[in-house]
């Protein structure tokens, strides 16, 4: 057993998800045991200065640097703190945050070739705060940091890759499953049903990920949150329980037209952030909305029916056939409204969460973390070339080993 600390801010930048987790076996046996898991919002300042970075804010390097290292301190203070009423971790996993996502260059100009893996696409680039050689040396602990950097570098997406984290910790013999994540962006995982041993044989990864599929499926809180801070006049940051959103109506003509958007329709490999769907587009959203002569909470709606309707549009054209099951995770997994929505939509298939499946929707994310860097540290690729477009399987993340231990 290891003990080791996830961590994550997503999409959202709501705050950081740390989780405390025991990691047995490798992959084929792999098994976790949350020990501790606990979100620490951002102050009000740190976040709006991130979400600015996000929409596009130019800072000088120096700035750059400050928020860099802003960022890490609040890291490290979330693992010491996770840890602190219980044996410490040997391990760190530290995704950071994401202030910048470039999808590779899509079509015949994305593909790479391991001939010439480099010359004919149009590379990804993601960029994460929050240096784990600083996390590492203000934790003495090992940081394992930088995930996305070395699938993109193979020519991937550099995202999702929680995918095989899911098809160890949640494949289930007899029934085909959509593990579908709601942060600021949704993604999925598709698992196949795999047809042999009993609920929670995960074998089917010893394959690497035969049949498994996952791909971002679009925004999934990124427009609501903005569309709720609009609303509230800054009061509020996000539509709790979707209790104002049920107050109002969706607009089908509108969630038709924005379902045209080239994203939804584009084959994955694909993956996509805040620069997509982010404060322009919910700018564009809401002087469309004027047309129609909606209130907020028929803004609100709508946009959760945005969020549906892309859900359901990917299953439908890109999967080889709907799951049986779908267990939702991450923060929208709370909002009852959206909840509600998708099981009207995606009926007869079931929508679940992960939580049922003894898996926390609060911190899945951050225990997929813990466990890439435990494979990092054993080398063992965390990649799913088929999710991500990688030409290959590679090891994900950089390890800041620490020197010393002042904690
Ligand atoms: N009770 C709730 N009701 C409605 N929405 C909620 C609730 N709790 C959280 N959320 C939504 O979930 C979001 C945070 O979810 P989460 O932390 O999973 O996303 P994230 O940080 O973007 O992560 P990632 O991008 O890694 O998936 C919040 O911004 C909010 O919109
Ligand atoms: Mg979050």
């Amino acid at each position: 057993m290891t003990r080791v600390i996830g961590l994550i801010s997503g999409t959202s930048v709501d705050g950081i998800d740390a989780a405390l987790v025991d990691v047995f076996g490798s992959q084929t046996d792999l098994k976790v045991e949350l020990v501790a898991g606990r979100t620490f919002p951002y102050s009000a300042s740190l976040r709006s200065q991130i979400l600015s970075v996000c929409s596009g804010e130019a800072l000088s390097v120096a700035e750059l640097a400050q928020l860099d290292d802003a960022i890490a301190r609040q890291f490290a203070t979330a693992a010491l703190t996770i840890q602190s009423e219980y044996d410490h971790a040997e391990l760190i996993g530290s995704h950071g945050q994401t202030v910048y996502h470039r999808p590779t260059g899509e079509g015949e100009r994305g593909r790479f070739s391991a001939s010439s893996p480099i010359a004919d696409a149009e590379m990804g680039y993601s960029l994460q705060l929050g240096r784990g050689a600083l996390i590492a040396a203000l934790t003495g602990i090992t940081t394992v940091s930088n995930f996305r950097s070395a699938d993109i570098a193979a020519g991937g997406q550099g995202a999702p890759l929680v995918s095989i984290i899911d098809a160890c910790l949640l494949s289930v013999p007899n029934r085909s499953l959509c593990i579908q994540n709601l942060g600021g962006i949704g993604n999925l995982t598709y698992l196949p049903c795999t047809g042999k041993g009993e609920t929670g044989d995960n074998s089917q990864v010893s394959n690497l990920g035969d049949g498994i599929l996952g791909w971002d499926t679009g925004p999934a809180n990124s427009l609501l949150d903005l569309a709720v801070e609009h609303f509230s006049d800054g009061t509020k940051t996000c539509d709790e329980n979707g209790t104002w959103a049920a107050q109002g109506n969706p607009c089908q003509a509108l969630v038709e037209k924005w379902l045209k958007q080239e994203f939804f329709c584009q084959q994955p490999p694909k993956s996509t952030g805040r620069e997509l769907f982010g404060v322009d587009y919910f700018h564009t959203c809401l002087v469309e909305a004027q047309a129609y002569n909606l209130s907020p909470a028929d803004v609100l709606a709508t946009l959760t029916e945005l969020t549906v309707a892309s859900i359901v549009h990917s299953y439908r054209t890109f999967l080889p056939q709907m799951p049986d099951r779908v267990l939702l995770c991450g923060g929208g997994s709370h909002n009852l409204y959206l909840k509600r929505r998708l099981q009207a939509q995606l009926h007869p298939v079931e929508v679940l969460t992960t939580s049922e499946a003894g898996l926390s929707v609060d911190f899945k994310e951050a225990i997929a973390f813990a466990v890439l860097a435990y494979w990092r540290v054993r080398g063992i690729p965390g990649n799913l070339p088929q999710v991500t477009g990688a030409v290959a399987p590679v090891l994900l993340g950089e390890i800041n080993s620490c020197w010393h231990s002042w904690a």
